[in-house]
C-alpha cells in the first residue's frame, strides 16, 4: 500500500505541473527488517474475486486459518462457543493510530471484551510483522495494568498481512468496504512553492459530538500560531498550526476561534501519538464553531513556516478498506456498525451484542405457540404493515404472550438501513367498535442506520385485549421514515411450572384491562389536562397492577423530553406515589448500559446517549407494578387514580419548543 500511495502521489505532481524524483519522508512505512518476505508484492495485494456470490452480513462463515505471533488461528464452523472479532490495523490512519495507543482505550478492552468473544488482529500494511508485535504489547502492557491477563489468551496477533493471507478475509476487508467514522484515512494534505510534491499526512478530527464544523474541501492558507493558549491574530481567515500541550485542546480551539481562525491543525510533540481530542467537564458547554483535527509534527512543513514561505493545507479522506468484521455465535459473518470516536468499547459493545443475541436464539427455542404476524413485510408510510390474524382458540391455555419483533433493511448491509431513531408502534384491533380497537400493544425504536435489531418483549398483562380469535395488528412509524423490513411473531406460552418443581406457585390471571392516561405535549399544561380517575374494583379481583409505557421525545430548551430527566407519578388514592424516573437521560453513557438487553450497539448517531424511557434500537419496556395493597377493596368505587409528569421534579414550563410525551397507561385486573 505504500508503494500504490506514492504511485498516486506521483501522479498527483505530474498534474501539478511539478517535476518529480524526490520521494519524500511520507509518515508511511516500508518493510521491516525481518517481516516474512512481502516485500514489494503488489500482485498479491490486489484481492481476487473468487467465484460465485460475494459473502454478505448474515452468510455464514467459511473455516480458515491465520498465522499467529503463538501459532495458528484455526476457524473451523462450530468450533467455537462464542464470537470472533477481525480486527484490520493500519497505521495509516489517524483514527486507528489513537484506539491503538489511548489508554482509556486499551484498559477497556481488557477489562471489559465480554468472555465468550476472541479477537483476531490483523494489519493491512508491509509491518505486519513489527504491528503484531506492537499490538499485543500494547494490550499487555494494558492487561498488567488492569490485572487481567486473563483476556491475553483470547486475543490473537498476525504477522501476515491482509493481503497475503491466502484466504477470503481480505475479501470481506476489501468489499464490503466502509464510510463514516470508523473508516477511510482522513488526511491533511499539505502544498507549498518550494515542494516539488504534496506532503499529505493523517489525521484525526475532534470529537464529533464536541466540534460539529467539519472542514471544507477548498485549500486554505496555514499560519503558525505557536502553542495557541492565547489569541493570535495573524491567524484570521486561515488554518491555524499549533503545538500540543501548555493548555487544554478545548482551549487552544476557542482561542483560535476568537482569533477568527478557519480551523485548527494541532500537531503531537515528538514520540506522541494522535489523540482524540476532546473537550473537559464545562468547556463542553461552550460551543466552538470551527473544525479541528489531530496530525504529527511534520518537519517539513514547520521549516517551510519558520522561514516565512506560504504553505496551503486541504482536507481529504481517502476510502479504505473495511478495519472490522465479525463471526458471531451462530457462525455468520457480521458488520460492527460505526465506531464514533476511537476507543475499543466499541468492539465490547458489539461483542456484547452478539452475546445477547445469541442468549435470545436460546429462549426463541423454548416451546410456545407462535402467531406470526408478519414475516419480511415491509413498513412505510401512513398504513405501516398491516395483517389480520386468527389467535389460538385456547388462549387460556397460555398466561405468557411475549412480541417476538425484529426491523431489518431493504439489504443486507446496514448501509441499505434507514436513518434516525423513531418510535415504532404496533396497534391491536380485535373488536372493531369497541373502545379498545387500535390500543398500542409495543412499541420500539428504531436502529439508525444497523438491520440487527430483535427484541422480545413481554406483554402477558395486555392478554384480555386478544380475547376474540381475530385481530388486527398494524405497526408504523413517522410516514417520512424509509421502509424498514419487519417480523413480528406473537409468542404464547405457559410458564406456570411449579417453583423449585415442588411447590404450585399460585398464578393470577389478568382478565381486565382498563386504559389510564395518555402524554402529550410537555408544556406549563402538562399536568392541567389530568383529572383524577375513579375505578370500580370488577368482583372477583385479587391483584392490580398498573402497567405504562412511557417514552419522551423533542427538544426544548432543556433538551425535554429527549435528553432531560422527567418523572412520571402515578398517585394512588392520594397517598401511594408510584414513581418512573428516566435518571439516565441525557447521560453519555446512558444507552451503551443496555446494550446487554438488546439496545443495538454501534449505529449512526448519537445512541450512546441516555434517552427519556427509551434507547435507539431497543424495544420500551413496559413498567409494571403492583399496586394490590394501595388498594381499598372493600367499598364500591372508592379508589382513584391521577397522574402528573414533572421535570426535574417541577412542572415543566419550557420558553420554546415544547417536547412530548408518548404514554400508553392501564390497570389490570386480575383474579
Ligand atoms: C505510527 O505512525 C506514527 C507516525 O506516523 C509513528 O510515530 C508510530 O511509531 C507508528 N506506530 C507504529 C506501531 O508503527
Ligand atoms: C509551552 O510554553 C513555554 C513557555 O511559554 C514555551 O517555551 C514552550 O515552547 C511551550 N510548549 C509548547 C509545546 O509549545
Ligand atoms: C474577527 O472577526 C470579527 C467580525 O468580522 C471582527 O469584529 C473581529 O475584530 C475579528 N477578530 C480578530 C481577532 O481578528
Ligand atoms: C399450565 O400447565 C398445564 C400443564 O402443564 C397446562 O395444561 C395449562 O394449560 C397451563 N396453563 C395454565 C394457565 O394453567
Ligand atoms: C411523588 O414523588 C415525587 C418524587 O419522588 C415528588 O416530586 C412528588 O411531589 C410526589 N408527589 C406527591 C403528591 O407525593
Amino acid at each position: 500500500m505504500a508503494a500504490s500511495l506514492f504511485v498516486s502521489l506521483w501522479l498527483l505532481s505530474i498534474v501539478m505541473g511539478h517535476v518529480t524524483g524526490v520521494t519524500r519522508d511520507w509518515r508511511l512505512r516500508s518493510a521491516v527488517p525481518g517481516d516474512p518476505g512481502f516485500h514489494d508484492n503488489r500482485a498479491s495485494s490486489i484481492p481476487s474475486t473468487p467465484p460465485g456470490p460475494e459473502p454478505e452480513p448474515g452468510d455464514l462463515a467459511a473455516a480458515f486459518k491465520v498465522p499467529t505471533l503463538d501459532g495458528e488461528f484455526n476457524y473451523q464452523p462450530g468450533s467455537l462457543d462464542g464470537s470472533v472479532v477481525v480486527h484490520a490495523f493500519t497505521n495509516k490512519s489517524g483514527f486507528l493510530e489513537s484506539l491503538w495507543s489511548c489508554p482509556s482505550s486499551l484498559s477497556s478492552l481488557v477489562q471489559d471484551l465480554p468472555g465468550s468473544t476472541s479477537l483476531l488482529f490483523l494489519s493491512l500494511d508491509d509491518s505486519a510483522a513489527s504491528d503484531a508485535l506492537w499490538m499485543r504489547e500494547q494490550l499487555q502492557r494494558a492487561a498488567l495494568r488492569s490485572n487481567k491477563k486473563e483476556v491475553l489468551t483470547r486475543l490473537h496477533f498476525s504477522p501476515v498481512p491482509v493481503f497475503a493471507l491466502g484466504n477470503w478475509i481480505p475479501n470481506i476487508l476489501y468489499y464490503w468496504g466502509c464510510k463514516g467514522h470508523n473508516c477511510g484515512l482522513s488526511q491533511a494534505a499539505f502544498t507549498s512553492d518550494g515542494w516539488k510534491i504534496p506532503i499529505i499526512v493523517k489525521r484525526l478530527d475532534a470529537r464529533y459530538d464536541w466540534l460539529m464544523a467539519r472542514w471544507g474541501s477548498n485549500s486554505q492558507r496555514l499560519v503558525d500560531a505557536g502553542d495557541g493558549c492565547k489569541p493570535w491574530p495573524a491567524v484570521a481567515g486561515a488554518v491555524a498550526w499549533v503545538s500540543d500541550g501548555n493548555c487544554s485542546f478545548f482551549t487552544k480551539v476557542q482561542n483560535m476561534a476568537k482569533s477568527n481562525a478557519s480551523g485548527v491543525l494541532v500537531f503531537s510533540l515528538p514520540g506522541n501519538p494522535i489523540q482524540d481530542m476532546n473537550c473537559i467537564e464545562d468547556e463542553c458547554n461552550t460551543p466552538l464553531n470551527i473544525p479541528a483535527a489531530m496530525v504529527h509534527q511534520e518537519a517539513s512543513v514547520a521549516q517551510a513556516l519558520l522561514l516565512k514561505q506560504v504553505v496551503s493545507v486541504s482536507f481529504q479522506t481517502t476510502p479504505s478498506p473495511n478495519f472490522f468484521f465479525a463471526v458471531d455465535h451462530q457462525g455468520a459473518l457480521a458488520e460492527m456498525g460505526w465506531f464514533l470516536y476511537p476507543t475499543f468499547s466499541f468492539i465490547n459493545w458489539q461483542a456484547q451484542w452478539f452475546d445477547f443475541s445469541a442468549d435470545l436464539q436460546t429462549k426463541l427455542q423454548s416451546p410456545a405457540k407462535v402467531v406470526s404476524v408478519f414475516d419480511k413485510v415491509q413498513m412505510q408510510g401512513e398504513k405501516g404493515a398491516v395483517a389480520t390474524v386468527d389467535l389460538p382458540s385456547d388462549l387460556w391455555d397460555f398466561d405468557t404472550l411475549e412480541l417476538d419483533a425484529s426491523l431489518s433493511c431493504p439489504g443486507r448491509r446496514d448501509s441499505s438501513c434507514a436513518v434516525w431513531d423513531h418510535t415504532v408502534q404496533l396497534f391491536v384491533c380485535c373488536d372493531q367498535l369497541g373502545p379498545y380497537c387500535n390500543t398500542e400493544l409495543g412499541r420500539w425504536i428504531t436502529a439508525f442506520r444497523r438491520g440487527i435489531g430483535r427484541w422480545l418483549t413481554d406483554v402477558s398483562p395486555l392478554m384480555p385485549l386478544l380475547d376474540t380469535n381475530r385481530c388486527t395488528f398494524t405497526m408504523k412509524t413517522v410516514p417520512w421514515a424509509k421502509p424498514w423490513i419487519v417480523s413480528l411473531n406473537l409468542r404464547f406460552s405457559a410458564n406456570n411450572q411449579t417453583a423449585g418443581g415442588l411447590e404450585k406457585v399460585e398464578k393470577f390471571r389478568p382478565f381486565r384491562v382498563e386504559s389510564l392516561f395518555t402524554g402529550g405535549t410537555f408544556d406549563k399544561d402538562y399536568n392541567k389536562r389530568y383529572r383524577p380517575m375513579k375505578f370500580p374494583m370488577p368482583p372477583s379481583t385479587r391483584k392490580v397492577e398498573l402497567y405504562a409505557v412511557i417514552t419522551g421525545h423533542g427538544s426544548d430548551e432543556n433538551g425535554c423530553g429527549e435528553f432531560c430527566v422527567t418523572s412520571h407519578h402515578f398517585l394512588i388514592n392520594a397517598v401511594y406515589n408510584n414513581t418512573r424516573i428516566f435518571d439516565s437521560a441525557g447521560t453519555a453513557l446512558g444507552c451503551t448500559k443496555r446494550v446487554k438487553e438488546g439496545a443495538v450497539p454501534n449505529e449512526h448517531g448519537t445512541w450512546l446517549y441516555g434517552r427519556g424511557g427509551w434507547c435507539d434500537g431497543l424495544q420500551v419496556s413496559p413498567w409494571r407494578i403492583d399496586i394490590t395493597k394501595q388498594l381499598d377493596f372493600a367499598g364500591v368505587g372508592s379508589n382513584t387514580v391521577i397522574y402528573f409528569g414533572l421535570f426535574d421534579g417541577r412542572d415543566p414550563n419550557p420558553s420554546q419548543q415544547p417536547g412530548n410525551i408518548i404514554m400508553s397507561s392501564f390497570l389490570i385486573f386480575y383474579k
